[in-house]
């Protein structure tokens, strides 16, 4: 009698458990962010087949980069970054990076650069011009009057060698040859993305060049910290440590000011979030970006060890801190985004889903004698580098 009623309880225990575990693959298929076995998590990467064709005679392929929690993807057309993948505050994977599910829509239409690294100069040159050793440069204006990330393709648009020595890493180099785009000099780039331990994504740039040039080299990626076309980035909370910005024109070319953000919309020295000040319509600065679209200067004195900027997702907790060697940082926060394009999963670009942390030299260097010197003389090498490290609140 009492071996029956244990082989009852037995079965009654193993029916509550197989049933809690349904429920919970359940909940996981509910939401493409909440998944929690890993073929779930793979899932939230595109397949690597929607990235292999062959664009002006060159091949382009998804890598996977992995490193304990942390999975990114990264394409060589344009040397974007496709997917970042980290757990949430209940270590649900989350892909906090906008991008598309394969290759094909990076090449239509105008260039959003999503993910994508952005040169030779990242960022505008007024009126698409610019003199170096008394010879002046001329630079397709693809910006209203100025000339925007590189140009007309610029770095975006073109197949990146790439070789993954190992899981966690992908190199890309690009020979930008002399005056594509209008910039002197075969210049050499190469972008190594390497996934580090405890979460963080690190990007390292070199260059080297035959001819005295001009170069800005970032990224592009558009954040959005509780999941890539889950809404407003509005609630986001931000601080960035940079006592100044530098004030634009209408055309969002620097003045050559350096100005303290003390009193104003852009005094992000202490934790504020982004909506609350991004629509006050009394700031011409606001008026002029449309919202925050500015450079800031960072108060890092090009130390990577020191924090440069921190972003929280007010839904998912998840932490991102931004460490840079670069002088400057441009927050960007999405105010030409129209929900025109369709993102991984079917998500949309709506206005202000995501926003971007550019580290880089202040836009128009080239032009601003008092900005850092952004030339490049042969014989030089060109390095910089920035991390992107995810954590959760
Ligand atoms: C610029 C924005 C521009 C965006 C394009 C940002 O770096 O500052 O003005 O609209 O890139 O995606």
């Amino acid at each position: 009698m009492n071996k029956i009623k244990n082989s009852n309880y037995i079965l009654l225990f193993a029916l509550l458990a197989f049933t809690a575990c349904q429920n919970s693959s359940n909940m996981n298929n509910t939401s493409d962010s909440t998944a929690t076995d890993s073929s779930a998590n793979t899932s939230l990467i595109p397949s690597a087949k929607n990235f292999q064709t062959t664009i002006n005679g060159k091949q382009t392929n998804l890598y996977v980069l992995k490193n304990g929690n942390m999975q990114v993807a990264v394409t060589n057309y344009g040397a974007r970054v496709v997917s970042i993948v980290v757990p949430d505050k209940n270590g649900n994977p989350t892909d906090v990076a906008v991008g598309y599910d394969g290759v094909q829509p990076y090449t239509q239409g105008g260039d959003t650069y999503f993910g994508a690294v952005v040169g030779r100069y990242g960022n505008r040159i007024a009126k698409g011009r610019f003199k170096l050793d008394g010879i002046e440069y001329m630079l397709a204006t693809n910006n209203g009057p100025n000339s925007l990330h590189g140009g007309n393709i610029g770095f975006s648009r073109v197949v990146w060698d790439a070789q993954q020595p190992n899981d966690s890493t992908v190199v890309l180099t690009y020979l930008s040859k002399n005056m594509e785009e209008g910039y002197p000099g075969n210049l050499t780039a190469k972008v190594t993305y390497t996934v580090l331990s405890n979460d963080k994504l690190k990007i390292d740039y070199e260059a080297t060049t035959d001819k005295p040039t001009v170069l800005n080299l970032t990224n592009h990626t558009y954040f959005n910290l509780n999941g890539q076309g889950s809404g407003t980035i509005l609630n986001h909370s931000v601080m960035i440590n940079a006592d100044k910005f530098t004030p634009v024109d209408s055309t969002l070319i620097p003045t050559g000011k350096l100005e303290s953000v003390k009193g104003s919309p852009f005094d992000f020295t202490t934790p504020q979030t982004i909506g609350s000040r991004a629509n006050d319509s009394a700031n011409q600065q606001i008026k002029f970006g449309h919202g925050y679209d500015h450079n800031f200067v960072l108060n890092t004195n090009g130390d990577i060890n020191s924090k440069a900027a921190e972003v929280t997702g007010d839904q998912s907790g998840i932490v991102m801190d931004v460490y840079t060697t670069q002088p400057g940082l441009q927050f960007y926060i999405g105010n030409f985004m129209d929900g025109s394009h369709t993102l991984k999963g079917g998500k949309k670009d709506d206005y202000r889903t995501a926003f971007c942390m550019e580290t880089q030299h202040y836009p128009d260097s080239p032009n601003q004698p008092n900005f850092p010197s952004t030339v490049l003389k042969p014989g030089q090498q060109y390095q910089s580098a920035t991390i992107y490290q995810f954590s959760v609140k």
